[in-house]
């Protein structure tokens, strides 16, 4: 299979895990909180799409431990360290696939309760083509469920211009890399071209817990490959390389974080497909 994540702006570097690690610290209770209002917790099968260090999959495996998860992502060192995270943690309910997510029916004939994906839609470049592929691959009367991020957003109080120059640097480079890390607003039309149905949409930011918030922002500079994109895009200087991370992690220490909106819809497939079953599951 190609390398999906060939382009993914923080690539390979191993300390990603870390900082997805990071930002499931922040949002990954909102993120459950959202699912189990849903229902997500009465569906008997999960797939979750682009799902990097597999936060969310094994917090979902732990709070239900009859839900059978499939969780996937086109980075094999993910699905890898994801298999072996879950293993060490003693979960049985749920395995790792690699799989890109615009052909999600390559590798998964099955049809789930519930296809999920979070923080994965802004580092594409056609996130339309993986909404459809989720809707491909749920069972008739299964629930589809999108979250990302709206990048622009992200606030600071008192205002503080070199982290806003951060924070527009960061969006100005995913979008290099072909995604949109303002997503999130898009999600809903997005989602209605994909032929997503009776949408539910919300959205939130998040201020809490203040200390991990404050992380994400230096630890995205951190990651060796967005450093070396920078410096390949001439975002940043070579020179600067080694302070800017020091001068982020001070900076964001004298303001309040704000986090990027995140976008949240669920929805159902076509009413054609699921007429006989209703909104609900099985
Ligand atoms: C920002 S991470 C989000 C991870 C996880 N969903 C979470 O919320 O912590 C995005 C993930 O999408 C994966 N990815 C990027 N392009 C992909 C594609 N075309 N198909 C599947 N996964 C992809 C990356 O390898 C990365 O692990």
């Amino acid at each position: 299979m190609a390398a999906a994540s060939s382009n993914y702006v923080y690539g390979i570097d191993p300390q990603e895990i870390d900082r997805l690690g990071n930002l499931d610290a922040v949002h990954g209770p909102p993120s459950m909180a959202w699912l189990a209002a849903a229902g997500v917790g009465q569906a008997a099968t999960l797939l979750d799409v682009g799902c990097g260090g597999g936060h969310m999959s094994r917090r979902l495996a732990q709070a239900y431990p009859n839900l059978q998860i499939v969780g996937t992502d086109a980075n094999p060192a993910m699905v890898a360290a994801c298999q072996g995270l879950a293993n060490e943690a003693g979960l049985d309910n749920v395995r790792y696939v690699e799989a890109n997510a615009y052909h999600l029916d390559e590798p998964f004939t099955e049809r789930f309760d519930v296809v999920y994906s979070r923080f994965l839609m802004a580092h594409l470049d056609t996130p339309l083509q993986a909404l459809k592929a989720m809707a491909a691959v749920a069972h008739p009367s299964g629930r589809l469920f999108v979250e990302d991020i709206e990048l622009s957003t992200m606030a600071f109080n008192p205002s503080h211009p070199a982290l806003a120059r951060a924070r527009d640097t960061i969006l100005k480079l995913v979008r290099l890399h072909g995604g949109n890390a303002d997503v999130g607003a898009h999600l809903p039309t997005l989602c209605q071209q994909a032929g997503w149905q009776a949408l539910n949409v919300d959205h939130y930011a998040a201020e809490e817990p203040q200390a991990a918030v404050k992380r994400v922002l230096p630890q995205v500079w951190c990651n060796g490959d967005i450093q070396t994109s920078l410096l390949r895009h001439g975002l940043l200087n070579e020179a600067d390389l080694e302070t800017v991370v020091v001068m982020l992690e001070q900076q964001v220490q004298q303001t309040t974080v704000t986090l990027p909106l995140v976008w949240r819809v669920h929805g159902t497939l076509p009413p054609t497909n699921n007429s006989l079953h209703g909104n609900g599951y099985p």
